[in-house]
């Protein structure tokens, strides 16, 4: 266990691998927007270089990379408070990446449950990339001395790894130098699943458009995906207990919930008894209240590409601050010519 005190210090990071939903928005964003503020110095990034691991047009990660930035920005990232920017600008989390894979051991990535299920049956035919991609994550976060570290409950294996890792490198080399990060992982509640199939995740990669929330969808789309969202026949539940085996009803009345910051208990004290014929458009109303203005400020952002690139370089430069020494003090312990002071 390690003895040093280390500064409250908060990172996480999104790929821009494709358009921002409601599971992001919920999921993450909100919750990175809460912690900003006087307990933690918080640090958000873009990881393009995780996005990579599997193909990527370049046009298309640019326009996704600036499109994050301005999702990160009006959902209310403060780009002064917290530092923001994207992964490949700040070249130390991809040589600290490369130290990790000399520190982690090929049975530890064989067992990731996410490379099992991206890489799929051709393993064989995966990128190198996607296989080191769970290192590369935790030399995201270590390479900041991060502590904290929001994530949602599919990411905890590689914090597990992340940890492992900032363990071994520390009795390896004899150090107390890599904190053992604490993951803040979100509750079931905050978990944003589709509208098509309520055990599945909302994804940006789903094939059907109408399983998701885009951020940039307007109010009649929004308002035309929670019509048709799957449900069940039955009315609302008024406790808690009631949604037990209802998937796609408590994915619904925690939308409801996290929206307007209420516990999924205190909605269905509310709206308990009601049919989703007259839920669904209470739904859609406040989805359109909440969503509307944020998708709005990443449009007017979108319209000033250059403002969003000189916040994203901003952001290196002051991420960069934090990062070169700590690779510097890296590069000593391992023994690498040149790094030191000697
Ligand atoms: N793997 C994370 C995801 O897909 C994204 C990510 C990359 C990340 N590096 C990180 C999250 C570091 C937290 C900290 O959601």
């Amino acid at each position: 266990m390690t003895e040093t005190q280390f500064t409250p210090r908060v990172f996480s990071g999104i790929q821009p691998s494709g358009g921002l939903t409601l599971g992001n928005y919920l999921g993450a964003m909100k919750r990175f927007v809460d912690m900003q503020g006087a307990d933690f110095e918080t640090i958000y990034c873009m990881v393009d270089l995780h996005a990579i691991t599997t193909w990527q047009d370049p046009a298309a990660l640019m326009h996704n990379t600036r499109e994050l930035c301005a999702g990160f920005i009006a959902a209310g990232i403060d780009p002064e408070q917290s530092i923001l920017f994207n992964q490949s600008q700040v070249p130390e989390h991809a040589q600290l990446g490369w130290i990790f894979n000399c520190v982690a051991r090929m049975g530890w990535m064989q067992r990731m449950t996410q490379w099992k299920d991206k890489a799929g049956k051709n393993q064989q035919n995966a990128s190198l990339g996607l296989f080191a991609y769970p290192s590369l994550m935790a030399a995201d976060i270590l390479i900041y001395h991060a502590t904290h570290v929001p994530v949602g409950e599919d990411q905890k294996q590689h914090l597990e790894l992340t940890r492992d890792i900032a363990i071994k490198f520390n009795n390896d080399f004899g150090v107390d130098f890599f904190p053992i990060t604490e993951p803040v992982i979100e509750g079931a509640a905050t978990r944003v699943m589709s509208l098509r199939d309520g055990s599945k995740k909302m994804s940006k990669s789903d094939p059907s458009d109408m399983s998701r929330i885009n951020m940039t969808d307007d109010a009649d789309t929004i308002a035309k995906k929670i019509r048709k969202a799957k449900t069940d026949p039955d009315a609302l539940p008024s406790e808690l207990k009631g949604l037990d085996d209802r998937p796609e009803a408590r994915n619904l009345v925690n939308i409801y919930a996290a929206l307007s910051d209420k516990s999924a208990a205190q909605v269905l004290a509310e709206v308990g008894g009601k049919q989703f014929g007259e839920f669904k458009p209470m739904l859609a109303e406040l989805a359109v209240e909440k969503l509307s203005p944020i998708s709005s400020e990443m449009a007017r952002l979108m319209g000033d590409q250059s403002e969003i690139d000189r916040i994203l370089a901003r952001g290196a430069e002051r991420a960069r601050e934090i990062t070169a020494p700590i690779l510097r003090q890296t590069y000593e312990i391992v023994g690498m010519v040149g790094a030191g002071s000697d």
